[in-house]
């Protein structure tokens, strides 16, 4: 008796899903995902000096850059077609302070260098992060007292961070502290002063986690770090609270969202794109860099398609683009293949 027409669809012999993989042109046309230099955010490490190059031994491959250096560093992202840069401050341990006082200094390292970077390369977009653990003496991303990360107090500094960030020039600023209600107040702050076009990129969904120990070692607030941060990013365990963050963040004026970190919280970024719509950014964590090149000093990794795999993951997953480390290293493959 001849096979059933309705029996035989979909199913092997007739359907091969091999076919469509075997040829490079056929798996080019079929791909759900694509990765190009135009999705990626890269981060950089300002510090002070001229010529200085400081390599992070945690993060092979990343320097600590005087601001000289950083105008150059971007302009080799923008000669591979990258469209943004994340700016982070390193500065020395004289100048961490209880109250940060120098995250409000519209001279601090980071304002110079978004302005250089803005002379520079005027079409780059600038991202800076909005937190005060690089500049506080405990290492956190609020103001500490009697132990306690203090809320309310701590998002009225961060409104005067972003509002000198934004007066230095910068394009997004990208509140990475996780204290409840910055969103807003930031935005009111902005829109106040006449920012109404600098953009809001909420860390909205960041998790306390252990993957963050090599930017610490970065920008050196791991070894002021007192405590950890569990009383404000969120605990791992959590995924529908994500999703209430990042709603708040949008009702908030947030333009676009971070997952934060990456690999580890793939479920999270799926659930937040597929839920929302608004454009939502992984962010492949320093210590997800620094496992991926442990990996590949070892030998035990192909580090090139490991790199383009997990970014890949990223777009798969439903991100609109990646903020990674290894930026560069991947517009570079990317023109090769
Ligand atoms: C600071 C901040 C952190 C990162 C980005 N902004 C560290 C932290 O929250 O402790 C982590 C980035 C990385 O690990 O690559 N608020």
């Amino acid at each position: 008796m001849p096979p059933s027409p309705q029996k035989h669809l979909g199913c092997y012999p007739r359907t091969r899903l091999r076919r469509t993989r075997r040829t490079v042109w056929s798996r080019q046309l079929v791909a759900e995902s694509r990765l190009a230099a135009a999705d990626l955010i890269w981060p950089l490490f300002a510090t002070e000096g001229e010529r200085r190059r400081e390599p992070v031994a945690s993060m092979p491959g990343v320097d600590r850059l005087s601001i000289d250096l950083v105008v150059e560093a971007v302009g080799e992202a923008v000669a591979l077609g990258i469209p943004a840069v994340a700016v982070f401050p390193s500065i020395e341990a004289e100048l961490k302070t209880p109250d940060a006082a120098e995250a409000l200094n519209p001279d601090n390292v980071v304002c110079r260098a978004v302005r250089a970077i803005k002379t520079a390369y005027p079409g780059i977009g600038i991202i800076c992060d909005v937190a005060l653990d690089p500049f506080n003496s405990q290492g956190h991303d609020g103001l500490v007292q009697d132990g306690r990360v203090l809320n309310d107090e701590t998002v009225a500094l961060l409104c005067r961070q972003a509002l000198v960030q934004a007066q230095a020039g910068c394009d997004v600023v990208a509140p990475s502290d996780m204290m409840d209600g910055r969103v807003g107040a930031i935005r009111d702050i902005l829109d106040g002063a006449g920012f109404v076009e600098v953009q809001i990129m909420s860390y909205a969904a960041k998790y306390a986690s252990a993957f963050y120990g090599p930017f610490r070692d970065a920008v050196g607030s791991g070894a002021m770090l007192k405590g950890d941060k569990k009383s404000y990013q969120m605990d791992p365990a959590n995924g529908a609270e994500a999703l209430r963050e990042v709603a708040l963040d949008i009702s908030e004026g947030a333009d676009m969202l971070i997952v934060k970190p990456g690999l580890p919280y793939l479920d999270v970024l799926r659930a937040v794109s597929q839920t929302f719509g608004v454009p939502t950014f992984a962010y492949q964590v320093s210590g997800e860099y620094a496992m991926l090149k442990a990996a590949v000093a070892n030998g035990w990794l192909d580090g090139e398609t490991a790199l383009l795999e997990t970014l890949i993951s990223f777009k798969r997953a439903g991100a609109s683009g990646i903020i990674t480390y290894a930026a560069l290293e991947a517009a570079r493959l990317l023109q090769r293949h």
